[in-house]
């Protein structure tokens, strides 16, 4: 592949981030811990794309500094008033504060903020969820639809009571003409094993090129990049990181770039290695936090 062609394409058009005071309007308990989010936000606040994050600001006083990255799990409008959805893990002293808001209080937030799922790109479109990873995916199956194209949609957890939001799942799917294939490491429920086992067994039945986009555990990405790599299809990837700025300012949040990535970087010190600083790293917050598998070193991702 050239080195044109491995650079991530844009997805579709997106709003220029903004920061703004959020209100809660509902926040319930979704599964296993879980907590769904919505809040509010003012007009001005760009439409974000699936696979796009915000970062969350808790008002003063609160436990911690710093706001904390989110992914977008859903978009809603009605009329001029937007509400963005949240599926979270109170794992700390900040989601735990998250956790304890009641409707009408508010909250700063930042975003939409960095590249979402490219889903424009031609080829089968292959969505691979792991654990809290399914609502991005989610939205962007209604994305798909709207373009008049269904998915393959495969979703996968150690076990059945950790297949979060599969009812959820099930409906939007229904609706957008995507089908769900289903696995779990124990057996279950869906296929004794896991998304490559998936991959393995559907994709010899599917149109090439296949356009995977997924969204889990770092060790579940990694598996699907290299799959991706070895069988000749694209996968778009959503990674985490430790956040400061969100904004590609701190330099806080490097992922390691692949070889191919760095020298393409070094060969047309393109406008982007300009703003993220380092042929090395890429940003996760700016250069990402949706990755091509050719952008990253597997081996070395933690
Ligand atoms: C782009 C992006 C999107 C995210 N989307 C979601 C989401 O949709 N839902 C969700 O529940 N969480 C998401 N996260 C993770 C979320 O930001 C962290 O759980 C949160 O920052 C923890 O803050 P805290 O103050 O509660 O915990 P802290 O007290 O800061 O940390 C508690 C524990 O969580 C770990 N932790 C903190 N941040 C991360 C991280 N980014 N990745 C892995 N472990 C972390 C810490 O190492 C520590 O062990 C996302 C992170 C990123 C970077
Ligand atoms: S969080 Fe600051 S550069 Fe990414």
């Amino acid at each position: 592949m050239s080195a044109a062609e491995s650079k991530r394409k844009p997805g579709a058009k997106r709003a220029a981030w903004s920061q703004v005071t959020a209100r809660v309007r509902e926040q319930r308990d979704y599964a296993e811990g879980f907590r769904w989010l919505d809040l509010d936000v003012p007009a001005e606040f760009g439409e974000p794309v699936a696979g796009q994050f915000v970062q969350l600001l808790l008002e003063s006083p609160s436990p911690v500094l710093l706001p904390r990255p989110m992914s977008v799990a859903g978009v809603t409008r009605r009329g001029a008033k937007t509400t963005i959805g949240f599926l979270y893990a109170p794992v700390g002293a900040g989601t735990r504060v998250l956790a304890s808001l009641e409707p009408g209080e508010t909250v700063r937030i930042t975003g939409p903020l960095g590249q979402g799922f490219p889903l424009d790109e031609p080829g089968t479109p292959v969505l691979i969820a792991g654990g809290r990873g399914l609502a991005p995916l989610l939205m962007a199956a209604e994305a798909l639809a709207k373009q008049r194209r269904s998915c393959e949609f495969v979703f996968g957890a150690r076990n059945k009571s950790l297949l979060i939001g599969l009812n959820v799942a099930k409906d939007v799917l229904a609706k957008r003409g995507g089908r769900l294939h289903l696995c779990t490491d124990d057996g279950s429920r869906g296929l004794h094993g896991n998304v490559i086992d998936v991959l393995d067994k559907i994709s010899p039945k599917l149109e090439a090129p296949l356009v995977i986009h997924a969204c889990g555990p770092h060790g579940m990405l990694g598996a699907i990049a290299r799959w991706a790599l070895a069988n000749g299809a694209r996968a778009h990837l959503v990674m985490e990181s430790v956040m400061a700025c969100g904004t590609g300012v701190c330099r806080g949040c490097p992922l390691p770039r692949s070889a191919e990535a760095r020298d393409r970087v070094l060969a047309t010190g393109d406008a982007a290695s300009a703003l993220q600083g380092n042929p090395e790293w890429a940003m996760c917050c700016t250069d990402g936090p949706v990755f091509e598998a050719r952008e990253l070193d597997w081996d070395r991702v933690e």
